[in-house]
């Protein structure tokens, strides 16, 4: 088999652009091929495979789908050599020293930012859905107090399909908003259900981190501030998980969707996707190590040795990207606001410290320098999240809630793809030939 490539003009994936395309000719036992080439606005380019096992017979293997592009998508670009994030257009950095996570949501969903009034009417649109129907509060009463709060999510999305079904685009809108709008209600509710507190209701005087904070810490008859350097930090969190394009949860998203399931069942699908401790579930377990480390005296050496060798079946958790393969933009961020959530915040956490000397031992370590393991976006984000008073077993959920509005771009974006096809992917069988049964 040999692949040629050969100048072509073509129009590019961008309807606006055109650019100077490449065509792939494909020689397979002695037959040529055409493979046409997709390319994206910043350049991307993939052979398009889509004929390809009509035409010669083969399938593309590719396990874990790390070479594979599944869709279109104009949400978020990542260049994972580079360590650039940007979501429609816009650098990382930017949006988190400048937005609000219901701006960003707006800019991922819809693909601008809110742009004046604009602004106040989405938070207003989004804060009068906050509310619970009433008969929801009955379900939490029937989970066991210490279950996790990931499958009380999952359990809670799914179920809201029962109470706002899907009979028109007007109603999918409307439960894209509703969704995005109850489930900081959901999560709170889930912890005072865990600490045995009265829930506590929504206020649509506050903005939706400050609400989400007032529902989660304020306990009756109390009066509870938001204070704003917790608030601050949650938005930059929230902001930072909003998107990663196609990713395990986001893409389990599409495949789900692409079957037509409604919206909340293709967002629980995504909550249990995310709460693998390879994926979200990260942030939880990179807590866990590292009070490992401190409860064993401290020694960071011995978790590099322990995740260097393949046998103890331990990894550095928060370590290693499948894109990013120099830095993960999020994480750089999220260092330098763990220290000044914690000098703004006068908390003084040893789980910090032990963090960056486990981060320095790996990166000079030939190791993990070999195989460009960095910190991820999980690596910091756990210990401003103990800071801000989150309990550990909320990390992932808190993951869940800036990755929402994500999701639902991506559901939104394949729902109204006029190419999108039912999400079926091929295999090599590799099980026993014909047998008969005897
Ligand atoms: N500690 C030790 N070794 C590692 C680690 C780690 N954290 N991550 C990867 N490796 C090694 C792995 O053993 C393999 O070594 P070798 O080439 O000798 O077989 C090599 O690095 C490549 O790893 P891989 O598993 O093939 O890489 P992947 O792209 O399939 O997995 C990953 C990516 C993030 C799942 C993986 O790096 C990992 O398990 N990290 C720890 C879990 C974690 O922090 N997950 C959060 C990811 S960021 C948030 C998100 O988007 O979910």
């Amino acid at each position: 088999m040999e692949l040629v490539t050969g100048s072509r003009e073509r129009p590019s994936a961008s309807p606006d652009r055109k650019a100077d395309m490449q065509n792939a000719k494909l020689i397979l036992d002695g037959k040529e091929y055409e493979l046409p080439i997709v390319v994206g606005t910043e350049n991307e380019k993939a052979f398009d495979c889509q004929k390809l096992r009509d035409t010669t017979g083969y399938v593309t293997m590719d396990p874990g789908y790390g070479n594979t592009g599944a869709c279109q998508s104009s949400i978020t670009f990542i260049d994972g050599e580079k360590g650039i994030l940007r979501y429609r257009g816009y650098p990382i950095d930017d949006l988190a020293e400048r937005a609000s996570f219901l701006e960003v949501a707006h800019l991922l969903m819809y693909g601008e930012l809110p742009a004046g009034g604009q602004r106040l009417e989405w938070q207003n649109y989004v804060t009068r859905h906050t509310l619970l129907h009433e008969d929801m509060k009955k379900f939490f009463e029937g989970f066991p107090r210490h279950a996790h709060p990931m499958a009380i999510l999952a359990a809670m999305f799914s179920s809201l399909s029962t109470f706002y079904p899907e009979n028109n685009e007007t109603d999918l809108e409307q439960n894209m908003v509703r969704l995005l709008a109850k489930a900081p209600t959901i999560a709170a509710f889930s912890y005072k259900k865990s600490v045995g507190q009265p829930f506590i209701y929504p206020r649509n005087d506050l903005d939706y981190c400050s609400n989400f904070l007032h529902m989660m810490f304020a306990v009756p008859a109390q009066t509870y501030t938001v204070s704003p350097a917790v608030h601050d930090a949650l938005n930059l969190l929230l902001i930072l998980h909003a998107d990663h394009e196609q990713n395990c949860s986001t893409s389990t998203v599409r495949m789900v969707g692409s079957s037509r399931a409604n919206l909340f069942a293709s967002m629980a699908a995504g909550v249990s996707a995310l709460w693998g401790p390879l994926h979200g579930g990260a942030n939880q377990e990179v807590i866990e190590m590292l009070e490992g480390i401190r409860d064993a005296g401290g020694n960071v050496a011995n978790a590099v040795a322990a995740a260097k060798d393949k046998a103890s079946g331990f990894r550095l958790m928060g370590f290693g990207h499948r894109v990013y393969k120099n830095f993960d933009p999020r994480a750089k961020i999220l260092k330098k606001a763990a220290d000044r959530v914690l000098v703004e915040l006068g908390v003084r956490d040893p789980l910090l410290d032990i963090a960056k000397a486990l981060e320095e031992a790996a990166l000079n370590d030939p190791y993990f320098v070999e195989r460009k393991l960095y910190p991820n976006v999980d690596f910091y984000s756990g210990i401003i999240y103990r800071a801000i008073g989150i309990p550990t077993d909320m990390f992932t959920v808190m993951f869940a809630l800036g990755r929402l509005p994500g999701w639902i771009a991506h559901w939104r974006e394949q729902r109204h793809d006029p190419k999108a096809r039912i999400n079926r992917p091929r295999q090599i069988y590799t099980g026993p030939t014909l047998r008969r049964f005897v």
